[in-house]
């Protein structure tokens, strides 16, 4: 596959999500003002979109038009959004830079912070329910189930309970398939539901997304330890101040690595009957793994 024909795939997909990301936010001049600034300031300008991005790639894999993956691909990165914002609250990481810049609670307050998650998870909701794909209410609820209790949400309290603990390799991988994988996973569907594919297709393509959805996580963890603040553009060397079990403490970066490769194998195995559909999904997966931040 040809890089630099995929870069300007991702480059194109990005500039669509946030200009459409833009509108869909409420403008700040609208009340309550600081509440919509916010949401604004924390969505827009910044992240990799990989979730809106694997939701195309999926889309163009099972044949829709990227114009009605959109909704959806959107409605991923808001709950993503807001996942980031809650997460580092001082309840929770209390981290204070996010995307190169302060995060919501340190540029705002943490009351806004709190609302900011919860009004970006509605309007995730919202945005959803208008999407043009006909199988919109189970995009709904595997948007739900992913981010909730049994899936990001879940996987965050694990993570929280998890501190100065040592978990085994299956309890690590349980709280990283929930905390990141879920979303991840649902990002793939999500696309993949707006287009035409046959229940073994959409098993193989569930499978490449649980593989990636952990393999994200993993190199997450290996970046926190090994990249630097400027890099990242959030607090490097976070997970270890913290006493936080990762895949990095448990197995050292190396071996982290090796595990992260093997699960883009994986990943990669499960797309071979696609053919040359599949191109935009494996350079996703090349992505998710090579990723310097
Ligand atoms: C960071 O996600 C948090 C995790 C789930 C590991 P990303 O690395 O996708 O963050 P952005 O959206 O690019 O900032
Ligand atoms: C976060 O994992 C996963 C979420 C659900 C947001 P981390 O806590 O490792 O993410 P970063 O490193 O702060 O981005
Ligand atoms: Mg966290
Ligand atoms: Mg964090
Ligand atoms: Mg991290």
């Amino acid at each position: 596959m040809n890089n630099d024909d995929f870069q300007s795939w991702a480059h194109r997909g990005q500039m669509r999500v946030e200009s459409m990301l833009d509108r869909l936010l409420p403008e700040s001049s609208v009340l309550p003002s600081r509440l919509h600034d916010a949401m604004r300031y924390s969505v827009l300008g910044g992240g990799k979109r990989v979730r809106p991005l694997l939701a195309l790639a999926a889309g163009e894999l099972a044949g829709a038009d990227s114009d009605r993956v959109m909704p959806a691909a959107c409605s991923v990165e808001l709950i993503h959004a807001y996942s980031l914002v809650h997460d580092d609250l001082p309840a929770m990481d209390d981290d204070v830079l996010r995307r190169g810049r302060p995060t919501c609670h340190v540029e705002y307050d943490e009351a806004t912070a709190l609302l900011v998650g919860d009004s970006l998870q509605s309007l995730a909701f919202e945005i959803l329910a208008s999407s043009p794909c006909k199988k919109r209410v189970e995009m709904i609820r595997l948007l739900a189930q992913a981010s909730g209790s049994r899936g990001m949400a879940g996987g965050q309290a694990i993570d929280l309970e998890s501190v100065g603990k040592n978990l085994e390799l299956p309890e690590l991988e349980a709280m990283h398939v929930r905390k990141t994988g879920a979303l991840i996973r649902a990002s793939v569907l999500l696309g993949a539901y707006c287009g035409e594919t046959s229940e073994a297709e959409l098993g193989a393509l569930d499978h490449f997304a649980k593989m990636i959805g952990l393999a994200f996580q993993v190199i997450d963890d290996v970046l926190d330890a090994e990249s630097s603040t400027a890099t990242l553009g959030k607090t490097a060397g976070k997970d270890k101040k913290d006493n936080k079990p990762t895949y990095v403490s448990l197995l050292g970066p190396a071996a982290s690595r090796k595990m992260a490769q093997d699960l883009f194998e994986s990943a990669l195995s499960a797309l071979e009957g696609f053919g040359n559909k599949a191109q935009r999904l494996l350079g996703m997966a090349d992505f998710v793994v090579q990723r310097q931040f």
